[in-house]
């Protein structure tokens, strides 16, 4: 049942509300409101270009063929949301809640109670922060072939091995979880309130073992299910990917975003963006809680930060630090980091390349990915 909202209870500041009184407001009746909000609108997208486009701004949907600068955007997240989906799935098979949101797998007992060791409800984050990805990438494939455009399939990629742990489905995969090397300076980046990696800046990792080597983020047979610290290594070990993960997604929906041309699709990015931004402040609070211990199989160490003295380290300093942003002279300021455009889509796929997650997979698939992110990278705004 729609409820009719009388005007003088809407709140002329309220985006939303605004939004929903003109959505009732019938064909042809114009009230002061919405010729303020569209008013308002009109100065600020109607030099973007032709008609189909500004009437993004107008909160009316936008019509017509995407610019090919938008749709390589597009599908590079659409691909980047299929990755993200497939290897939050086997998370989920083994240490989340199988259910038919997120169907698939049945649970590894020893893993999940090592994982609930960051957070009795890790259970449930890692299910939903996977239903969130399996609806990000079929919405952007949708919307591509709503506005003309070819959505993404990586389906005849799928050939990497599953997980031999009970609990896991034994199907394709294309990302590979069993031989991570997993980079945490994201960590210290966002602690640092003197440097910024957009001027170039390096940072220290949170866990510097898990910058060498390789490592499972989950159990690779129940072998891997003992001994205790050895299961709650690899639990330790997804605790920090998760962030790292997330942290990317963070940064790549804002740089990518500022070369988008129709208003409609920057309202996608953002929106999309943000609950990236979410996940990773959520993944970040846990991995902090990761038990300090070594893995007596193979001397990975788990360094206790949460009694870390070095501020760069410390569990509980998850809000960002403001730090030095566009320009040095500038006042510092918390904001995500980086955003820098240039480059964005190639960097991301090197960064998660060098993170080992898709180890084992063809130079075909890494030919298609790298075209993707060209694609993307060379997209301006027009
Ligand atoms: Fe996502």
């Amino acid at each position: 049942m729609s409820i009719s909202i009388p005007h003088d209870n809407v709140a002329e500041t309220d985006g939303a509300s605004v939004a929903q009184t003109q959505a009732e407001e019938p064909t042809g009746g114009v009230s002061r409101r919405s010729f303020l909000a569209t008013g308002a609108a009109i100065g600020a997208g109607a030099t973007l270009g032709p008609l189909g486009r500004a009437t993004a701004a107008f909160g009316a949907p936008s019509s017509g063929t995407l610019t090919s600068g938008d749709a390589a955007i597009l599908r590079f997240r659409a691909a980047a949301e299929i990755l993200e989906s497939d290897l939050w799935q086997q998370y989920n098979e083994l240490g989340g809640i199988q259910d038919s949101e997120v169907p698939g797998g049945s649970g590894s007992r020893r893993y999940t109670e090592a994982l609930e060791r960051l957070d009795e409800d890790m259970p449930q984050y890692i299910h939903d922060n996977t239903q969130d990805e399996l609806t990000h990438f079929a919405f952007i494939n949708a919307y591509l072939e709503s506005r003309g455009a070819e959505p993404v399939n990586l389906d005849r990629f799928r050939e990497l091995p599953s997980s031999k742990a009970t609990g896991a489905q034994q199907i394709g995969r294309l990302t590979n979880l069993m031989e991570l090397t997993v980079d945490t300076s994201w960590w210290t980046r966002y602690r640092s309130s003197t440097k910024n990696s957009d001027f170039g800046d390096k940072f220290a990792p949170a866990v510097p073992d898990l910058a060498h080597g390789s490592f499972p983020a989950i159990p690779r047979s129940d072998e891997d299910l003992k001994p205790r610290k050895h299961i709650q290594a690899i639990a330790n070990t997804a605790g920090f990917h998760f962030g790292t993960i997330e942290q990317g997604g963070t940064s790549n929906y804002p740089q990518l975003a500022q070369r988008v041309t129709d208003l409609e699709v920057l309202r996608v990015m953002l929106s999309f963006g943000g609950v990236e931004t979410m996940h990773f402040q959520t993944w970040q609070d846990k991995a902090g809680n990761a038990p300090a211990l070594t893995d007596p199989t193979n001397g990975l160490t788990f360094p206790n930060l949460k009694e870390s003295s070095d501020e760069e380290l410390k569990a509980n300093l998850i809000m960002p630090e403001p730090t030095v942003f566009l320009n040095k002279s500038l006042p510092a300021v918390s904001i995500v980091r980086p955003t820098k455009t240039a480059g964005a889509a190639t960097g991301a796929i090197a960064f998660l390349t060098a993170d080992g997650l898709f180890k084992g997979q063809s130079p075909a698939f890494f030919e298609v990915l790298k075209t993707l992110a060209k694609e993307a990278d060379a997209a301006i705004r027009e």
